[in-house]
C-alpha cells in the first residue's frame, strides 16, 4: 500500500492544500494530513480547530486521513510507516525553504523519508494560509481562497478576536 503524509500548519486550510490533498490522494491509497501541534509557533485556530477544519473538507475525499503530530515529522511517520512526505511549491520563492525541509527530512530519517514535490495549480500560486488572515482581518472577501465552511470558521475566529478585545 502506498501511503504519503502531507504535514503542514494549515492555519487553516485554503483551496491551494485542498489542491495537493486532492492530487496526492490520486498518486496514493492513503494520504496523511498531519497538522504540525507546535506550540512556539501562534497560530489563529487550535490544532483541535485546524483538525477538524481538514476533516470537514476532505470527507469527500475517502483515502484522507487526518491527524496531528507533536514533534519531528520524521519520528511521526516513522511511527505510522511512511515514507513519503508531500509538499506544494506555490512558486521559486518557496523552493529554498522546502528543499531545506525536504534534505534535513532525508539526513534525519537516514533516507527513509523522501519528499515528493507537487506544483501547486497556478489558480492558486498567490494564496497562503497567512495571507488569508491578513485578507479576513481587515474585513475583506476570502471566499475565493478558502471553503466556504473555512470561511465561516475564520470570520467566527476573528469575531470572537473583537468582542474578546472590546469586552476587556
Ligand atoms: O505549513 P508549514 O508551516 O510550512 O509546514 C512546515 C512543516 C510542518 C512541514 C515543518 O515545519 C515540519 O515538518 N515541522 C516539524 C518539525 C520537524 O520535523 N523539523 C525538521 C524538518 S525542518
Amino acid at each position: 500500500m502506498k501511503r504519503a503524509i502531507y504535514p503542514g500548519s494549515f492555519d487553516p486550510v485554503t483551496f491551494g492544500h485542498m489542491d495537493i490533498i486532492k492530487r496526492a490522494a490520486i498518486m496514493f491509497d492513503e494520504v496523511v494530513v498531519a497538522v504540525l501541534d507546535n506550540k512556539a509557533k501562534t497560530s489563529l485556530f487550535s490544532v483541535e480547530e485546524r483538525v477538524k477544519m481538514l476533516q470537514k473538507v476532505t470527507e469527500d475525499v475517502p483515502n484522507v486521513r487526518v491527524d496531528s503530530f507533536y514533534g519531528l515529522l520524521i519520528n511521526y511517520a516513522a511511527r505510522e510507516n511512511i515514507h513519503v512526505a508531500i509538499r506544494g511549491l506555490r512558486a521559486v520563492t518557496d523552493f529554498e525553504y522546502e528543499l531545506q525541509i525536504a534534505q534535513t527530512n532525508k539526513l534525519l530519517s537516514k533516507g527513509s523519508l523522501d519528499t515528493v514535490f507537487l506544483t501547486t495549480d497556478l489558480k492558486y500560486a498567490y494564496l497562503s494560509s497567512s495571507g488569508v488572515k491578513e485578507i479576513a482581518y481587515f474585513d475583506g472577501d476570502i471566499s475565493e481562497c478558502v471553503p466556504p465552511y473555512v470561511e465561516e470558521k475564520v470570520l467566527e475566529k476573528y469575531r470572537e478576536l473583537r468582542m474578546n478585545q472590546k469586552n476587556r
